[in-house]
């Protein structure tokens, strides 16, 4: 071999590291400059987990039926067809990273047996009945159509459909989040059914009210409560039919009505009306979302595609996401229901918009360009954004 070949340095000293690299493997460690170039992506911020991607509800009701002949009848809590994202089919049943959601059917006269978990989680009801209800911790929260019902982290709940048709609703739990914390508890009731309180007194109104119940003192993050839609609907029509903003339309949060917090400590459930003709602002946010279509058509448009929608429609949109709105109709609105994982985010701090802070997030961090050196220059990065 030629000595003095330029390259024989370089190609000895790699030929060194490498060896270095396999026998720290053998040792389970590993040289940060392996796991640099992941760092590298990472400037301009994070790459979306999963991609937008549509369930349509004319195939998604054809399946539920497939599976309820090829279940048979069954005594648990297990009817359910999750929405997996195609970006995220490593990652077991994941709609987005951090929430899993996907329908439920329970037939007349079914009961989904009593149990409990870490997992917080929405019930969306797609098609209720007056004698269908979901015990939470103790109280009967009924499921008609369109209502929102929360299963807080460890409530003990058990689904009941004492009526004459099938109940369908859209589940949403924050599995994927939970998952990566390590903090993934269950335990079964033993029963099918929870003791449920005759009383109703501690509906949303009265948790609500000056005077609270002292007894719930302490659990105001983990109450169970149920959203009826009839009062939902009737909100929205306070507002005017332009009002909100370019980018969501009109967006109305389904707040804590102890605390005014989210609607759980992991997920906020949305609801929003889009305008007739509604042709929204591009924008993204840190936060993933998935999106029921109560009613109306229209798109949602991304960099990559334009993703159409009809009523019963769910999407998944993945954390920073460019993405828009539009209404397709000039008479009728689009009603939207969603669930998001803004609240874990933000009690981080990393709850991050793009164009402008519309949720009061932090407006995202802004890379030195075009040089990066010194990449710990004081307020780098801390003078574009927290302070
Ligand atoms: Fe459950």
């Amino acid at each position: 071999m030629n000595s003095s070949n330029t390259g024989a340095p370089e190609a000895a000293q790699a030929a060194t590291l490498e060896a270095f690299d396999r026998r720290a493997a053998e040792q389970y460690l590993r040289g940060q400059w392996i796991a640099e170039e992941h760092l590298m992506r990472a400037i301009g911020g994070p790459r979306p987990a999963g991609i937008p991607y549509r369930w349509e509800w004319k195939s998604v009701e054809v399946a539920l039926d497939e599976a309820t002949i090829a279940l048979g009848p069954v005594d648990t809590a297990r009817r359910h067809l999750t929405f997996v994202n195609p970006g995220l089919m490593d990652r077991g049943s994941a709609t987005t990273h951090t929430i899993s959601a996907g329908f439920q059917l329970v037939k007349p006269g079914e009961v989904c047996w009593s149990h409990r978990h870490t997992m917080s989680a929405v019930r969306f009801v797609t098609k209720g009945h007056p004698d269908a209800f979901t015990a939470v911790d103790g109280e009967r929260l009924p499921m008609e159509d369109f209502d929102l019902l929360i299963t807080p982290r460890f409530s003990w709940h058990d689904h009941h459909n004492s009526g004459d048709a099938d109940v369908v609703w859209l589940d949403g739990l924050d599995i994927g989040l939970l998952q990566s914390l390590g903090a993934v508890f269950y335990e079964p009731y033993g029963d099918d059914s929870q003791n449920v309180r005759p009383s109703s007194s501690e509906g949303i109104g009265t948790r609500s009210h000056w005077l609270r119940p002292t007894w719930e003192r302490g659990r105001e993050s983990r109450l169970p409560i149920r959203y009826p839609w009839k009062e939902v609907n009737a909100r929205l029509d306070v507002y005017d039919l332009d009002a909100g903003t370019p980018y969501d339309g009109l967006a109305l949060r389904y707040a804590n009505p102890v605390t005014g917090g989210p609607t759980m400590a992991t997920m906020d459930c949305w609801v929003q009306r889009l305008a007739p003709g509604f042709d929204g602002k591009s924008h993204r946010r840190s936060s993933s979302a998935i999106t029921y279509v109560i009613s109306g058509s229209g798109t949602m448009v991304t960099e990559d595609e334009t993703i159409t929608f009809n009523r019963g429609d769910v999407i998944s949109l993945p954390n920073w996401t460019n993405f828009r709105w539009t209404n397709d109709s000039e008479i009728e609105p689009v009603l939207l229901f969603s669930m998001h994982d803004i609240p874990a985010l933000e009690a981080f701090g990393l709850l991050y918009e793009e164009p402008e802070a519309i949720l009061n997030a932090t407006p995202a961090p802004i890379n030195p360009t075009p040089s990066l050196n010194p990449i710990y220059r004081p307020g780098a990065f801390y003078d574009q954004d927290e302070l």
